[in-house]
């Protein structure tokens, strides 16, 4: 019998406690086995309400602690960088909250050190390990939509409470980090391409100078992908990939449920949608399914769901989002 990993969670990240944690109950790959706070009894609490079996004062006490194998790190973004090197220098495979870096430069440290002590290092986009993009991967892949031609996304939610790590501005806070992420990351994802170029605009908050609206147009090569964000206005979200033949729409592309199923609504210009090809994936959790894949990359050393080289990509692409906005001109992406 393979060995049980044990993981050990950074910080009692609402994240963490709500999401993650409770979907990586009952597993016969992994536990989670500790759980680091900046203050101990904060820890012990949230290892009693969540069946951990140890919680720590400091987060260098996990990291050092010989019993963890796996890291999941959820810290503020600007922590996201020096903690999981610290990990990977203890020995420790990481799977580190989105976005991983807030300079793509900074990852070559990290390749160069997860290399140096033979660990698996990944970051948390679930959504790599969601059946329904895995779906729609395919079905772009397979041709079925024919020629991809356009992608547009959109990505909202309101939050103007200025204690909240997303509108910190030295914490990598704003819409950009947060959630433009992810329309850039399943983008890259469904077309297995790299955009060239693109041209953004964006919003800031006078009070928290961070991005809360903002829209990208980013040249794909002869596919044109379009998407707003905000974090001041009502919530939504949707995916849509226009092929020759067909669209694809993607009906809860980030937040996809884990109590119903997720649907890939298929159609060709009918605009009432009644005669929808509805594609209803098994109902899944995608924090779940992250942990699985991760903890198999570890066990059968195989490669993480989204790698460092991965990471890299995106995060250079969302650097030239801000680059673009400022200078109010288009950005080749290198
Ligand atoms: N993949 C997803 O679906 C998803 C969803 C939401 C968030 N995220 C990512 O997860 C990370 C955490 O987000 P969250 O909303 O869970 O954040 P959060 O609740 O604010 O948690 C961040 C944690 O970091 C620790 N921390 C250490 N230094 C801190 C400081 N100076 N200020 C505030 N907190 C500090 C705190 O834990 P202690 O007090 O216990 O030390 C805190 O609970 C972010 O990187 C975010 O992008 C991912």
């Amino acid at each position: 019998m393979k060995k049980k990993l044990k993981w050990g969670v950074l910080s009692t990240a609402k994240i963490a406690r709500e999401k993650v944690i409770p979907a990586m109950a009952n597993s016969d790959l992994y536990e989670i086995y500790g759980i680091a706070s900046r203050n101990l009894d904060r820890a012990k609490e949230t290892a009693k309400s969540l069946g951990i079996p140890k919680a720590y004062g400091s987060y260098d006490e996990l990291i050092n602690d010989p019993e963890i194998d796996v890291i999941y790190n959820p810290l503020p973004n600007d922590m996201h960088v020096s903690y999981t090197l610290k990990c990977i220098e203890a020995g420790k495979h990481v799977l580190c909250e989105k976005p991983m870096a807030l300079n793509n430069e900074e990852i070559d440290g990290l390749i160069t050190a997860r290399d140096k002590f033979n660990v698996k290092v990944g970051e948390a986009f679930m959504v790599a390990s969601n059946p329904q993009w895995l779906k729609a991967r395919e079905l772009v892949r397979s041709g079925y939509l024919g020629k991809i031609k356009a992608v547009q996304g959109f990505f909202s939610y309101f939050n103007d409470n200025k204690d909240n790590i997303r509108n910190i501005e030295e914490m990598g806070g704003g819409g950009v980090w947060d959630i433009g992420c992810y329309p850039v990351f399943t983008s890259r994802f469904v077309l297995d391409k790299e955009p060239g170029r693109l041209v953004s605009m964006l919003e800031f908050d006078p009070q928290f100078r961070t991005d809360k609206v903002g829209s990208v147009l980013l040249d794909f090569h002869e596919i044109q992908m379009t998407f707003t964000i905000s974090t001041q206005l009502t919530a939504y979200q949707r995916m849509l990939f226009f092929g020759e033949k067909k669209i694809m729409e993607i009906r809860i592309p980030f937040n996809a449920p884990s109590d119903q199923p997720n649907e890939i609504y298929i159609h060709e210009g009918d605009f009432s949608k009644a005669n929808a090809e509805k594609i209803v994936l098994p109902i899944s959790n995608q924090y779940t399914q992250q942990a699985i894949d991760f903890s198999n990359a570890v066990l059968e050393d195989k490669e993480v769901p989204v790698s460092l080289e991965n990471t890299k990509a995106n995060t250079k692409v969302l650097q030239a989002i801000f680059q673009s906005s400022s200078s109010e001109k288009w950005v080749n992406i290198i």
